[in-house]
């Protein structure tokens, strides 16, 4: 089946240009300039989509979800059908998500837990992470095996004692590990143990209020974990992915380790870039829909972040989407801050957000599409099957309408939670056609998806090593 895209604007991490995207069955075969000879002969027989007026760019990677995750005493509250859907809904053709090994468990076990949850329903591709909560000698040697499996990558945690946390030893042993293997570490970075000290004092002061969640987490905490996880990842020689990043010191950190030629990466997402602690600190309980972890930050931080996204000091934006209803979910911290289950939902809404920062001169239209689609693939062994609109490539493509208008709202979004963090948001620009693997999913604003297309894809390493 050929499918040819026409009459577009075709761009790339290297520019923008009129340009017709042929496809045949689930790959790209050509993009060529209209006219082409190539063009011509192609287009006999086949189907035209027509993207006049629209820009044409790779479907979107999101290397940070967490679909039906058991976390805060309840679970997120989209599965990998609704999760999926949403995220295509967005424009994103492809997900990483988070399987988790839990304490006392084999990795082998978390991941087939996960492949469980994911087979057979999504709408999109999909890989994993794994999450390491137990290092060992069975875990380590567990690593190498799912590296060769397309699991590359390795999240860790210096937060959540008790649940996730694992100490710097432990940490610094799993990144020796990763050194032999080619496998990248991804860490969330605070001082979890400090953290914990600070939310026992703000409870017995009666702090019981969303906002002291983020009282509690103080910048300086993430800053000083990021400086020690560069540490660690450079005696023991691994890559290392900062997740979630949210605060200027952890940039700064960031930056210095990368103008030392150290493989130090990492990532920011849309709530870093668009909200704040006045969010947090929202009348009565409305802070705890914006209950996350880093917390959000103080606004100051969001004009560094922008520029860090600019310098590719952060590389990547994710959605660390972790949707909990108000109702029921969040509200199980009702009296107490430190019982609100930490995410917030935002799948469906990053390829537009950060659109709004094209919109206001903050990125570049190409690297709206490098930050969204082409580094997060390359960072996760997906390019070039993913994230690039080139011969060869899945048909993972997305029609945008760079002028039309929507507000963003939870009685429009399709993801399974109750509230929206950008309610009443007005924003320009929409997804207007979705393919997948050359599969239309999306098209002209209707969902034309099927649960069960996606796949797992295997992942080869990290493609930015020095
Ligand atoms: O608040 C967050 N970020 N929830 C998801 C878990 C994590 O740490 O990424
Ligand atoms: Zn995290
Ligand atoms: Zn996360």
């Amino acid at each position: 089946m050929r499918t040819m895209i026409s009459g577009g604007t075709v761009v790339s991490p290297t520019g923008a240009q009129q340009a017709e995207v042929l496809v045949e069955d689930e790959r790209i075969v050509g993009v060529a300039a209209p006219g082409a000879a190539v063009v011509a002969a192609f287009s006999e027989g086949a189907r035209r989509i027509d993207a006049s007026g629209k820009l044409v760019v790779p479907g979107a990677v999101d290397v940070h979800t967490h679909l039906d995750m058991p976390f805060g005493g309840t679970s997120s509250a989209d599965t990998f059908e609704t999760g999926t859907r949403a995220a295509a809904w967005g424009g994103t053709t492809t997900i990483v998500d988070f399987a988790i090994q839990r304490k006392g468990e084999a990795l082998r076990s978390g991941l087939d837990t996960w492949h469980s949850k994911a087979e057979g329903n999504c709408v999109i591709d999909y890989g994993f992470h794994m999450i390491v909560s137990d290092v060992n000698d069975q875990s380590c040697k567990e690593m190498d095996v799912l590296v060769g499996e397309g699991v590359s990558s390795f999240k860790m945690f210096m937060a959540y004692p008790g649940v996730f946390y694992s100490t710097d030893g432990e940490i610094f042993r799993a990144m020796q590990q990763a050194r032999t293997s080619g496998a990248t570490i991804m860490m969330h970075a605070e001082n979890g143990l400090a953290i914990d000290v600070l939310v026992s004092q703000a409870l017995a002061r009666g702090e019981t209020a969303p906002r002291f969640h983020g009282i509690t987490r103080p910048d300086r905490l993430e800053a000083e974990a990021t400086g020690r996880a560069i540490a660690l990842a450079k005696v023991a020689g691994c890559p290392l992915y900062i997740v979630h990043l949210s605060t200027t010191g952890a940039l700064e950190a960031v930056a210095e380790a990368r103008g030392e030629g150290q493989n130090a990466f990492a990532e920011t997402c849309p709530q870093y870039l668009f909200l704040s602690a006045d969010d947090l600190a929202r009348e009565g309980f409305e802070g705890a829909k914006y209950v996350c972890s880093p917390p959000l930050r103080a606004k100051e931080h969001q004009a560094n972040l922008w520029r860090g996204l600019r310098t590719n000091d952060l590389s990547v934006v994710s959605t660390d989407h972790c949707p909990f209803c108000f109702k029921e979910q969040k509200e199980l911290g009702l009296g107490d801050f430190s019982k609100i289950p930490n995410g917030i939902p935002g799948v469906e809404h990053r390829v537009d957000l950060t659109y709004q920062g094209v919109l206001a001169g903050e990125i570049t239209l190409p690297r709206w599409v490098e930050v969204n689609a082409t580094t997060p693939a390359r960072m996760f062994g997906l390019y070039p099957r993913k994230g690039v609109l080139a011969p060869g490539s899945d048909a993972d493509i997305v029609l945008y309408d760079p002028t039309a208008t929507q507000t963003i709202s939870a009685a429009t979004h399709h993801m399974s939670v109750d509230y929206s963090a950008y309610e009443g948001q007005a924003i320009t620009g929409r997804v207007d056609t979705v393919l997948s693997r050359g599969r239309t999913v999306i098209e002209q604003g209707q969902y034309v998806g099927e649960k069960g297309h996606g796949s797992f894809v295997a992942r080869g390493t990290n493609g930015y090593l020095t």
